[in-house]
């Protein structure tokens, strides 16, 4: 037989075992027959490179490595969908579709536990996989997304352009082996399926993510209507059609009875599925109608996901101890037996203060309720005062610092106590780590781990001292159980977080009040350290986002010499104190433009639009000026609107507001 028509015919038998085992699970041929077809495959394309088609089933293995992530924009953004926890959300939630006049039917599918990605086809060939990111910019993960078994990198269909989105998740068993395998090579086990699948997915080399056995479950077409579709139903069988992996569970219900029917049936069946689920999602079937109810600036308006309520679990809490925060604040920690809740192992939870634990009335030995609720971290419930049997112990608040035992102090009308030791080592570790922390400068291997190695081992004492770690270099890759590679790696990444944008570094310094969100809007706003360091508390309170306390601590933080001498020495090392700008996205309407909203806007809070102004490279003040472009009126506005008028600004109300966001969230 002719090589290349027995290529074809490999690529034919192997995509059918593929989609007969992955997408049906329903497998014709052995696992034996499997591998020696593709094996011949392999060495034909081996050896005949010239006949490799494109999409071939070979390209399933991994072995493509990337060194970084690329961006993918979305033509049409990846919205997330409202959360809902309860029958009466689930009914107001039909009554608003109601009262926009229509009589809906809905689909019911169950809402997996793993991240969306979104997949083209060109030509029928799967050419790109991406991360839904902040839903408008994602990361390209194709080489990944190719080892996705389930996902067939040929469609059963020859369609020229085509983008569906789905679920890429990883089985309860996958997660097992893995941590099996883990377990047996003193790894770290991975906490969920979740996790596993997102970790997964961002790996460089895709020979690991192939290793992971990751799935995917298709449920979305963001653009039925190239295909003359007109219901979900029918955009799910298409998909089905082309080769694609729809749930088989996914349910037309014709009222709220289906809806309530299909959570209370599938919370019941949840433990017995494959794999992790979190909820039900709701989707109108009729696509006129999604497109007719529209889009909020988050949300679709035509969908919910109904949350299944927090797993709570008993164990005993065998201690409470105390660890010391960067601010010096002490925090009370319950001790748990290890106990699996929704998937992964809980030891700890934190008791946040004294007054939290008095209140709750915990004692040592207490059997206790903990729950978690999706990504929340856990908590403790409650004591279950029935199951006391005189052996528990009472709490009793310490008075001096568990690691330096000075006196803690507590602050007037707080809750808090602190260790008030500036030397403490336990504070000087924490500051390191937030420094060194992903929303900080985000120095990738310089984990609570090693920063608490290193400080014992003198290599580091205080921030600067990071990056003096190359002067090390040599001693650190003899230290036991860190290799040569990863310290290269972290002395990369050291190097790399000098060019971090303004609100990095601002964010890590630690200043008391200034959390991630109010580093970005100092560093938009004063562009450079040395400018916001010139402020006195009156200038920075005239910003709208800080508040007099606030204004007051970063005036503080830079009147005292240790933190200027910090900063400078910070400076001379190299690390950039300027905003470097975020990546704004482009929108005609709105890049560039100054905006005032006056009135109130329907389904948006003023929040809301203000950070979609910004997102857009637009900007939104308080007064109507002749620098103003247009001013966005609602209901009731006020003076602002005869102002805009007497300076002849452009208006927009609500309908143009809406055409315009909507133009946003259709790209
Ligand atoms: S529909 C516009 N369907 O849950 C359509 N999402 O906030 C949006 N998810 O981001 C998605 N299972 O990651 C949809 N059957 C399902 C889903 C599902 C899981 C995830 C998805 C989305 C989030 C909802």
């Amino acid at each position: 037989m002719k090589i290349k028509q027995r290529i074809e015919e490999l690529v034919q038998i192997l995509d059918k075992a593929n989609y007969e085992y992955y997408v049906l699970d329903n497998p014709t041929i052995t696992d034996q027959e499997f591998d020696k077809y593709l094996r011949e495959l392999e060495q034909l394309e081996n050896d005949y490179p010239q006949y490799k088609l494109a999409g071939s089933p070979t390209q399933r293995v991994g072995g493509e490595v990337i060194d970084k992530f690329n961006k993918i924009t979305h033509s049409i953004p990846m919205l997330s969908l409202p959360d809902v926890f309860n029958e009466q959300e689930i009914i107001d939630f039909d009554n608003r579709i109601k009262k926009a006049g229509f009589t809906p039917e809905y689909v019911c599918e169950l809402k997996i536990d793993g991240l969306s990605g979104s997949f083209h086809y060109h030509d029928g060939l799967l050419i790109t996989g991406a991360t839904r990111g902040n839903g408008v910019i994602g990361e390209d993960i194709t080489h990944n997304v190719k080892t996705i078994k389930s996902l067939p990198l040929k469609l059963q269909k020859n369609i020229a352009d085509i983008e569906v989105r789905g679920e890429i998740y990883l089985s309860k068993q996958t997660l097992k082996d893995l941590n099996e395998q883990r377990k047996a090579n003193n790894l770290p086990l991975l906490q969920n399926c979740r996790n596993a699948a997102a970790g997964s997915i961002r790996q460089l080399d895709s020979k690991i993510a192939a290793e992971r056995n990751l799935d995917c479950w298709i449920y979305h077409l963001p653009n039925p209507e190239d295909f003359g579709i007109k219901t979900h139903v029918e955009a799910l069988n298409f998909m089905k059609d082309l080769g694609l992996k729809v749930n088989p569970a996914n349910r037309l219900v014709k009222d709220i009875q289906g809806i309530l029917d299909y959570i209370a049936e599938f919370s019941t069946k949840r433990s017995e599925l494959p794999y992790d689920i979190d909820g039900v999602v709701i989707k109108v079937n009729n696509l006129d109608m999604q497109k007719k109810l529209g889009f909020t600036a988050k949300h679709p308006r035509w969908a919910i996901a109904y949350k299944f309520p927090a797993e709570e679990v008993l164990t005993k809490l065998t201690d409470i101890i105390f660890t010391v925060g960067r601010t010096g604040k002490i925090t009370p920690n319950a001790v748990l037996e290890p106990v699996i809740l929704m998937g992964s192992t809980i030891r700890r939870a934190t008791l946040h203060n004294e007054d939290y634990v008095n209140e709750k009335q915990l004692k040592i030995k207490d059997i206790v309720a903990i729950r978690k609720a999706g990504d929340v971290i856990p908590e403790v419930v409650e004591a279950k005062f029935d199951r006391r049997n005189g052996d528990e112990i009472a709490f009793k608040m310490i008075d001096e610092c568990p690691i330096c035992h000075t006196k803690l102090i507590k602050k007037e009308n707080q809750v808090d106590y602190y260790c008030p030791n500036e030397e403490c080592p336990a504070r000087n570790i924490e500051k390191l780590i937030h420094y060194c922390s992903r929303k900080a400068m985000n120095i990738e291997g310089l984990g609570e781990k090693i920063i608490e190695d290193f400080f014992n081992l003198h290599f580091i004492n205080d921030i600067t001292d990071i990056y003096d770690l190359n002067k090390h270099q040599k001693d650190l890759m003899e230290l036991e159980g860190y290799g040569k590679k990863s310290i290269e790696n972290i002395l990369n990444a050291i190097e790399q977080s000098k060019k971090n944008s303004l609100e990095k570094v601002l964010f890590g310094l630690g200043i008391e009040g200034i959390g991630e969100k109010t580093a970005l809007i100092l560093a938009k706003k004063y562009k450079t350290i040395d400018n916001l360091m010139n402020m006195n508390v009156e200038d920075l309170q005239q910003q709208k986002d800080i508040g007099p306390i606030l204004a007051i601590n970063i005036y503080n933080y830079f009147q005292d010499a240790k933190n200027v001498n910090l900063v400078n020495k910070l400076k001379e090392i190299g690390v950039n104190f300027n905003y470097l700008g975020q990546q704004e996205q482009y929108n005609e309407f709105i890049t560039n433009k100054k905006f005032v909203i006056t009135g109130s806007i329907s389904d948006m809070s003023r929040d809301e639009i203000e950070k979609i102004i910004s997102d857009f490279g637009g900007q939104a003040s308080s007064s109507v000026t002749n620098a103003t472009d247009i001013v966005i009126v609602g209901d009731k506005p006020g003076s602002k609107y005869d102002k805009a008028l007497k300076l002849n600004k452009e208006i927009w109300n609500q309908t143009k507001l809406k055409e315009v966001l909507s133009q946003i969230n259709n790209g």
